[in-house]
């Protein structure tokens, strides 16, 4: 991973440094343009501002500070209507006879006078100079700056992926080992029957029947959890009393439950039926799975949310394992357990069905195990 953040990190500068050279060139030669075309217009300026018939000394003073054009060189010259039609007028850049400077001259006229204004062409580039070196420097620190921020960005993203991968790799390894046990289980039951040649045949088919359903079952969670689409299912309105009714149904007899529910507040909110129910079946059938004798199941309404708590008097979790357990393939001190079979998906799947509803879920542990869910009242969005 180290290798992939280098090469990002490489590919990032290039990237830049090819944007900040662009930005660079195309700023010079727009700076470069508006700059001649500054110097064009105080020629042009100048040239209109001077008398051709009265221009003195001072006059040449007066202009070159008014406009600003160090030096200034003025040329007034007189010519017969033949040569002033054959003149060429505008602008030129031309070289000083020592090749050293550029000059920039305009040339007009003013009835038959023919006036030249000219200057160093350098006084301009000398000021492009000064600003180039400066946008240069600043240009490198924000070069640097990027850099940085770019590297921390990478780094942020990188150390993500990272996770991810050591996730989904934990995931698969977890995967692997919870389908190898029952398979090695099936694959050494089948072998003691041939080599018994089918005595007590109808032991082994229940046992492989027993390993069958295990597969069954955690292939089946799997797939829900690894289902993408859950957080976009279509939310209706569902009546949270009815879902507790019907699930009192289902299990009030392998377990004896009390409902405290105010039966003159209404208990609506968007959701899917069927996902609750298999969230708060979870939730029910770790009470039984873990020893509890007896749960409470109280439904509240308060003035935004929806509390529905689910509270047994079964084996209990001790707290400091309470953040743990809704990770995937989590279990509560397998040793303890080890007569109890699960795959510690079942709360992973609670948690992936309520965060569809907007719900939250606490955990709380004295002598069995106390569950609440607060449901959002208004506004849960229907995807
Ligand atoms: N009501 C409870 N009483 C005591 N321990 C619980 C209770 N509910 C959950 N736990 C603990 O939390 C762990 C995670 O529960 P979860 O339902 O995710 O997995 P599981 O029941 O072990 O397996 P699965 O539900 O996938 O068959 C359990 O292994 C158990 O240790
Ligand atoms: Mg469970």
């Amino acid at each position: 991973m180290n290798d992939l953040r280098n090469q990002l990190f490489y590919k990032f500068a290039l990237v830049v440094f090819i944007l900040i050279l662009i930005f660079e060139g195309a700023m010079l030669i727009a700076l470069k343009k508006s700059f001649d075309i500054h110097l064009k217009d105080k020629l042009a300026l100048v040239a209109t501002s001077i008398n051709p018939k009265h221009f003195t000394p001072t006059d040449l003073i007066n202009i070159q500070h008014k406009y600003k054009v160090f030096p200034l060189f003025v040329n007034i010259s007189t010519a017969d209507k033949k040569f002033l039609k054959n003149i060429k007028l505008g602008f030129f850049i031309n070289k000083t006879a020592d090749k050293k400077e550029r000059i920039i001259s305009y040339v007009t006229k003013k009835g038959n006078y023919i006036i030249k204004i000219s200057t160093f062409y350098s006084t301009n580039e000398d000021k492009i100079r000064i600003i180039r070196t400066i946008s240069l420097l600043i240009s490198f620190i924000i070069f640097l700056i990027v850099l940085m921020l770019g590297y921390k960005f990478i780094d942020t993203v990188v150390t993500q992926i990272e996770i991810s991968f050591k996730k989904l790799k934990n995931f698969n390894s977890n995967v692997s080992h919870e389908l190898k046990t029952p398979l090695a289980i099936m694959k050494s039951e089948i072998e003691v029957a041939l080599m018994n040649e089918e005595k007590n045949c109808d032991k082994i088919l229940y046992s492989l029947l027993q390993e069958i359903n295990y597969l069954n079952d955690i292939t089946e969670k799997l797939l829900f959890l690894t289902k993408n689409d859950l957080q976009n299912c279509k939310l209706k309105e569902v009546d949270l009393e009815e879902v507790i009714l019907e699930l009192y149904e289902k299990y009030s007899n392998k377990i004896h439950i009390s409902l405290h529910i105010d039966e003159n507040d209404e208990y609506i909110i968007k959701g899917d039926k069927t996902l609750l129910k298999m969230a708060l079946s979870n939730i029910i059938e770790n009470s039984i799975k873990y020893k509890a004798l007896k749960i409470d199941i109280i439904l509240k309404k308060t003035k935004n949310k929806i509390i529905l708590t689910i509270r047994d008097n079964g084996i209990g979790i001790p707290k400091e394992k309470l953040p743990y357990i809704f990770d995937e393939f989590y279990r509560v001190d397998e040793s303890h357990n080890k007569e109890i079979k699960g795959f510690g998906l079942g709360l992973s799947i609670v948690k992936n069905i309520l965060k569809a509803h907007k719900a939250k879920i606490k955990v709380k542990s004295e002598k069995g195990v106390e569950f609440i869910i607060e449901f959002p009242l208004k506004e849960i969005s229907n995807h």
